[in-house]
């Protein structure tokens, strides 16, 4: 099973590339073959419907588009921004949802934050729910928050706190599992 892993966020230093690094460290123990991903390599403008008309669709999104075809299921890990889903993100999203069909149709999706404060950017990930869902993706019930992130790692690059680990083992376990089952229907 091929998963693609992206943190929604273009800070070097991001929290939240650190957690997609976790997270693509458990899926590839779990047995699926991850496409880690740099939300820099799906560089795009701002949306502009006359861009879209002169110039058509960016090749930043033609190639986020491709690598979510070309995976079973996909893990966004995103900071939020304001409570709500940061710019970029958005973005990528509507441009996105210029192609058709869907590059998302069907696709099985995990959600995960993290943040410095103790919310752990929990907000973001409902506000970002119904975008996803108008796109088509299967959203998993289970989502992960880290909160005070900025302390939650350890030298190897791994969570701090081992239940807070073993309660990621178990969502990503059940996630693979559900992305497993899909690929049969
Ligand atoms: C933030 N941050 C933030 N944190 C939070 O818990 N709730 C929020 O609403 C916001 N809003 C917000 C808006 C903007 C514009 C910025 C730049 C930051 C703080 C944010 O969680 C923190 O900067 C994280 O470190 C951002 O994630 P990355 O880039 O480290 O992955």
């Amino acid at each position: 099973m091929h998963i693609l892993v992206f943190a929604g966020s273009l800070r070097k230093e991001s929290v939240n590339k650190k957690l997609a690094t976790v997270i693509s460290g458990k899926l590839d123990v779990l047995g699926a073959e991850v496409d880690f991903a740099d939300f820099r390599e799906f560089d795009m403008p701002l949306f502009d419907g006359d861009l879209e008309a002169s110039d058509g669709i960016p090749a930043g999104t033609q190639e986020l588009a491709s690598r979510i075809t070309a995976a079973d299921a996909i893990v966004i890990v995103s900071p939020e921004y304001n409570y709500g889903v940061p710019g970029p993100l958005k973005n990528a999203i509507d441009w996105l949802s210029r192609i058709r069909p869907y590059p998302t149709i069907g696709k099985i999706c995990f959600l995960a934050s993290a943040a410095p404060s103790l919310v752990g950017g929990a907000r973001g990930l409902i506000a970002l729910r119904p975008a996803l869902s108008f796109m088509g993706l299967w959203l998993s019930g289970d989502s992960f928050s880290l909160a005070q992130a900025n302390k939650a790692f350890n030298d190897d690059g791994g969570l701090n706190d081992g239940d807070l680990d073993k309660m990621l083992d178990g969502m990503l376990d059940r996630f693979v599992k559900v992305a497993g089952s899909a690929q049969t229907i």
